[in-house]
């Protein structure tokens, strides 16, 4: 176990072991990884880092000792917020990512609900099948139960199936503009009038669409009404470190009116350290990262955005097209955006298999489950790599269909099985065990050790007491 060593070591040395251990990291400089980096190019990102540098060590725990990052809250939210059509009433708080921006809504909802009415039981929210997780994060920490509405073959969320599920322990609806898996935006207006007609808060999850749908539809695409133009839309969470080419750490939940976030506030008048307040999660919250998401905004400005996301769906376009052009392949539902998800039209191509191939030519894939399907994420570095991914993509389909026992082989066999087996308490289980062995003090990763990966061990054993109860 790793002990702090007995005297400082020479910062050369710490930098250069630093360095060592981020040689086996995903390389996202060269495009071939299709999630978790929004790089832009290292020119912006050594701005950022100066940004950053700036604030280093600054605190907004405090805005009136560090009125600066007050001024960068203030002067983003107002962005923001003027980005998605709010008024002078929008108001809102920077937070430390898109999970905080979806936590925070609910206790904020909750927290309503509970002034308004008597809450005798567990409140209720109601969510499409293809919210993000973070959601069912915030329902777990705040007590709410959440209740998933299903999604129709378009991937939108079926709003007739939301009014249905509405009864008096509804405190919120949730859409996404657009959802991580499949890239669409549920149908916000729909959802509107039916939160409207029960008085229900709307919150729309943009974590992902905020810095990108405003300026597809600036440049003359089409995009489906999820912003505060729609009326019944009460608040909406947007990323500035996605889309908006921060730096990680910076997010935004913004709400119609003040009447919604001072639920959000937390106050503690009588604490021995003195009168405690706090807008949002965190207690110290970076300055770095405040400073980075001002310096993001400032130095792209409008016409820095709208040329990002012109060459962000051209690449997208160019990439669906050339994957709908590939037999066996088609892409799921219509995508709103540069997320999206294809899929196998062809029994004899196991998309995990195709997965797997495209891995053994050095590609990151992410893949999803319900359906099953392989993911993409666009940022404008992937200009450079549209065609050798669809050649590799075509290679992998042929290979796959001329070996279909690829299926129930190494990676795809595994995903295949977590995808389908019934007993979904059981993989919790297991995945339970394996964050207890990564953050144990021997921080056991998943797939060290022997050659053959704890999740293929995993699953070998979770299929072996399927069988056995079958
Ligand atoms: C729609 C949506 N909401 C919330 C999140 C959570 O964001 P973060 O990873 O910054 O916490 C994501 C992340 O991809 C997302 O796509």
């Amino acid at each position: 176990m790793k002990t702090i060593p007995e005297n400082g070591l020479d910062h050369n040395d710490i930098l250069d072991e630093m360095r060592g251990y981020g040689k086996g990291d995903v390389n996202y400089r060269d495009s071939k990884t299709w999630s978790l980096v929004y790089h832009l190019n290292d020119e912006h990102t050594d701005f950022l880092k100066q940004a950053y540098g700036l604030y280093f060590s600054e605190n907004g725990l405090n805005p009136m000792a560090f009125q600066s990052l007050k001024r960068f809250e203030t002067d983003i939210i107002n962005m923001t917020a003027q980005m998605l059509y709010g008024d002078k009433k929008t108001v809102g708080t920077l937070t430390s990512g898109g999970t905080e921006s979806c936590l925070l809504p609910v206790l904020t909802y909750r927290d309503m609900a509970k002034a308004k009415r008597k809450l005798p039981f567990k409140p209720e929210m109601i969510a499409p099948e293809s919210i993000h997780v973070a959601w069912s994060k915030a329902a777990k920490y705040f007590g709410v139960k959440i209740i998933y509405a299903p999604l129709k073959s378009d991937f939108r969320v079926d709003v007739e199936a939301v009014r249905k599920l509405i009864n008096r322990r509804t405190i919120m609806l949730v859409g996404s503009a657009p959802s991580y898996p499949h890239g669409v935006i549920d149908p916000i207006e729909e959802l509107s009038s039916v939160a409207l007609q029960y008085d229900l808060p709307l919150h729309v999850d943009s974590c992902l669409g905020g810095f990108l749908l405003p300026f597809i539809e600036k440049n003359g695409g089409a995009v489906p009404p999820f912003d505060f133009r729609v009326p019944g839309v009460t608040s909406i969470s947007a990323d500035v470190h996605k889309y908006g080419f921060a730096a990680k750490g910076a997010s935004t939940v913004l709400y119609r009116d003040m009447k919604y976030m001072k639920h959000q506030f937390f106050v503690h008048e009588d604490w021995p350290g003195g009168v405690f307040a706090s807008p949002a999660l965190l207690g110290t919250r970076p300055g770095g990262a405040f400073a980075a998401a001002w310096a993001a905004l400032h130095a792209l400005g409008e016409s820095g955005y709208r040329e990002n996301a012109k060459q962000i769906m051209d690449i997208t376009r160019s990439l669906q097209k050339g994957i709908k052009a590939i037999d066996g392949l088609k892409v799921l539902g219509q995508p709103d955006m540069s997320v999206f998800a294809y899929g196998s039209t062809d029994e004899q191509v196991n998309i995990f298999a195709v997965g797997d191939q495209m891995e053994s030519k050095g590609w990151q894939i992410d893949r999803l489950q319900k359906p099953e399907a392989l993911h993409v994420m666009v940022v404008p570095g992937h200009s450079r790599i549209i065609d050798d991914y669809l050649t590799d993509l075509a290679q992998a389909v042929e290979f796959v269909r001329s070996k279909p026992e690829l299926a129930s082989k190494g990676n795809a066999a595994m995903y295949g099985m977590i995808a389908n087996l019934p007993f979904r308490g059981m993989i919790k289980k297991e995945v339970m065990k394996m964050m207890e062995g990564m953050y144990s003090s021997r921080g056991q990763m998943p797939m060290s050790g022997d050659d053959n990966p704890l999740l293929v061990k995993m699953v070998s054993k979770l299929m072996h007491r399927f069988k056995s109860k079958s």
